[in-house]
């Protein structure tokens, strides 16, 4: 039975992915979506945050920063990361300023898994408590057909939106178990295709929108993985499409028109925090929805784990 504190009751339906492969134009939204008077369906209210720490990856811009502000402004301690110390420290100070919840800038580069190990000892380091890990930080290149390797030389997508993630997830579950009931939630994707495991890093045939869409996929896998066992340590997890085109940095370099403003994406986020649905589920926005196929074959998820602790060379 999942529960915890962060949850009222709210019913959804269950449906189908529609998969936009090589784009992060995934369903069918309308371009009035980017009228900011426009309604959307908002998640139920975050309780009190006060007492709670919460870290973002990739919260120094886009849907990361908008969703560090809400939870800050819900009373949380709210852990900052990203490459921009810039973006980072003008965010601690906007939320010092608001005198809401508090914040701190951690710098890391999760395209290197030196940088992912870092980023988990300094915070368990300097907290005592994690009760939400939002694994946001993401590329999508998805218009350019240059492979590109991480510094560890693994394909650039599955480096930075999975690898690290899966990395700095595992570290941080001692904190994350400790803070029970605690809450893991990992910002996917409607782009997702099927993992190659014959050739996972993509060397026999790269294009950027698979890469894109394997890595988002890998994030969905990971999170059924890990659902069971989390559960019974009192953490929940769970996987979201955050919301269509949003009007984002990604969207900007992509030169695609926004079709969702980033505060639909936050409530998708604030739903998975708040969601009385089973461990493991994945949103699409605030519903429950179908990943792709692979997410629900546990041999292809079990490769996956394998693959990922040799990468990291972790058991
Ligand atoms: N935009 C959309 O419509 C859309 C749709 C579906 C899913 N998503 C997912 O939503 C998440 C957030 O996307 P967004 O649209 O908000 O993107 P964004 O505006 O480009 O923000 C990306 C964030 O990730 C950080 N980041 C990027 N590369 C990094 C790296 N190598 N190391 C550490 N941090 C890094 C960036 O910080 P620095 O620049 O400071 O490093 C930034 O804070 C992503 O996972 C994305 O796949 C977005």
């Amino acid at each position: 039975m999942s529960s915890n504190r962060f949850a009222p009751a709210r019913p959804f339906r269950t449906g189908t992915v529609a998969l936009a492969l090589g784009s992060l134009l995934w369903s069918a939204a309308s371009a009035a979506a980017q009228d900011p008077a426009r309604e959307y369906p908002k998640a139920p209210p975050l309780p009190d945050l006060s007492g709670k720490v919460a870290l973002i990856t990739g919260s120094t811009d886009g849907l990361g920063r908008d969703v560090a502000r809400r939870l800050a402004a819900a009373g949380a301690r709210v852990l900052i990361t990203g490459r921009s110390a810039e973006r980072g420290d003008s965010l601690v100070a906007e939320i010092a300023r608001s005198g809401k919840g508090s914040a701190k800038f951690y710098q890391a580069d999760l395209a290197s898994l030196a940088e992912a190990r870092r980023l988990a000892d300094l915070v368990t380091r300097d907290t005592r408590r994690l009760d939400l890990l939002i694994n946001n930080a993401g590329i999508g290149w998805v218009f350019d057909s240059t492979r590109k390797l991480s510094p560890d030389g693994f394909e650039m997508h599955f480096a930075v939106n999975y690898l690290s993630h899966y990395l700095l997830t595992k570290r941080l579950l001692p904190l994350v178990v400790a803070s029970a009931p605690a809450r893991i939630i990992n910002v996917s994707s409607g782009s997702q295709t099927a993992i190659d495991f014959d050739d996972p890093q993509m060397e026999k045939g790269y294009n950027g929108g698979r890469g894109y869409a394997q890595s988002k996929l890998a994030q969905v896998m990971m999170t059924i993985d890990m659902a069971p066992a989390l559960e019974k340590q009192g953490v929940l997890t769970y996987s979201l499409h955050p919301a269509t085109t949003m009007a984002t940095t990604m969207a900007r370099l992509l030169n695609v028109k926004p079709r969702s403003t980033i505060a639909e994406g936050v409530e998708s986020v604030i739903n998975a925090i708040v969601t009385t649905e089973p461990t493991g589920t994945f949103f699409n926005q605030l519903k429950p929805w179908k990943a792709n196929a692979q997410a629900y074959d546990a041999a292809a998820r079990e490769k996956l784990r394998a693959l990922s602790d040799r990468l990291i060379g972790e058991p």
